[in-house]
């Protein structure tokens, strides 16, 4: 549908730094594991499945740079123990003798244990979002094998990626006509869950793109999504690239979007969705779930199956991060709020499972409760 946001040039991942959109499409071009982390962190990259995917370049990264090259005779000499392993273990005594064994792969010894830690490092850089800790898991079992297996790996994620999403995006647009029946639509959706937050398509974005496609969309609310304008800044930006009708309203107003009958639905992503079906999203997702069953219209999550944790019991025990007060007492460098006024700022919020009308996924709709949805299609509650 669309070219990929991430992609890997001459070791370095390169993408676009989400931080200067809409006015400034700026390249990110990351060589080294902290610039990865400052980049997830800062949310230069961010939405879950891109961070999954930027955490595992991460790896790729870490590999390269924790690779000591041998020639092929060194290596021999390793095989007869003597070689590599003795000599890379003498340069840092740090490097156990098993890792660096562990390591030792087509020319290059690996010191596992280093880039584990990295790996580590990398996985907690944002605490909600299931997706980086999934993809930092999927390469590690790499890692032994070098950078080359690590890289592969990768590029494997990342191209299945635009498949996943489309996939969940179609089976999701499908469920909306078939809750709202064949009329033009009056969306709702909240942060930003298009390209720039997977590689490719999105995921409630993608739906968007799905249904537009099949021009059966009238209108998008789009949420600006305090405090860091996900919404207004990439959302606004991706729908006008992709033609798709929309208007930009205030968090507060969505709500009375609803009350006053412009929105048939609500199509949002998600960061974490635990095995009883509740949903970790942007903070204000929880809000939206709320008022879409008070106006009994339908609440969807679309996501890929990495953003389940379903090792996971319930939303309760889902970490949700809090991020720096700066970004709630102002904007843009400027200061709204008196200074050293308190502040609470979590980045998330978890929707109960009994709110969500469905979750969608590339396997079709893998949690659907209908209670939440006074319209027709109606169907008996259920989770697999
Ligand atoms: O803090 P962010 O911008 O990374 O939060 C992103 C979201 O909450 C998205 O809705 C979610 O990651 C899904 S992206 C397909």
């Amino acid at each position: 549908m669309d070219d990929s946001s991430l992609t890997w040039d001459d070791g370095a991942l390169v993408t676009i730094d989400q931080r200067g959109l809409p006015h400034e499409v700026r390249e990110l071009r990351l060589t080294t594991v902290d610039q990865v982390i400052d980049a997830i962190t800062t949310l230069a990259i961010r939405g879950a499945p891109a961070i999954g995917i930027a955490g595992a370049f991460g790896v790729v990264i870490a590999t390269r740079a924790h690779t000591t090259v041998v020639d092929a005779a060194t290596q021999a000499d390793d095989e007869h123990g003597c070689g590599a392993a003795e000599q890379v273990g003498q340069r840092s005594a740090a490097v156990s003798r098993e890792s660096v064994r562990a390591g030792l792969s087509g020319g290059g010894v690996v010191d596992v244990a280093a880039v584990e830690a990295e790996a580590d490092r990398i996985a907690a850089a944002r605490p909600t979002a299931v997706n980086l800790a999934w993809a930092v898991e999927r390469v590690r079992a790499r890692i032994p094998e070098g950078a080359d297996a690590v890289l592969a790996e990768t590029l494997g994620m990342l191209a299945e990626d635009g498949r996943v999403n489309l996939a969940a995006a179609t089976h999701a647009a499908d469920l909306v006509q078939q809750l709202c029946g064949d009329r033009p639509l009056r969306l709702l959706t909240h942060c930003n869950t298009g390209r720039l937050a997977t590689s490719a398509v999105g995921t409630a974005i993608g739906a968007l793109r799905v249904l537009h496609e099949r021009g059966a969309v009238t209108d998008v609310i789009v949420d600006e999504t305090r405090p860091l304008l996900q919404g207004a800044r990439l959302t606004a930006w991706e729908l006008a690239e992709a033609g798709i009708p929309h208007r930009l309203t205030i968090d507060s107003a969505a709500a009375w979007a609803m009350a006053t009958g412009q929105v048939d639905a609500v199509l949002v992503g998600a960061d974490r969705i635990t095995a009883n079906g509740d949903v970790a999203n942007k903070i204000g997702t929880f809000g939206l779930a709320l008022a879409a069953r008070h106006h009994g219209l339908p609440f969807i999550v679309v996501a890929p199956e990495s953003t389940r944790d379903t090792a996971m019991a319930t939303g309760a025990q889902i970490v949700v991060e809090q991020r720096a007060a700066a970004e709630v007492t102002g904007f843009g460098g400027v200061e709204a709020a008196p200074a050293g006024t308190a502040v609470f700022n979590p980045a998330f919020d978890v929707t109960p499972a009994d709110l969500v009308t469905a979750v969608v996924t590339e396997n079709g709709v893998v949690y659907r409760n209908a209670d939440t949805f006074a319209g027709n299609g109606r169907a008996a509650s259920s989770a697999s």
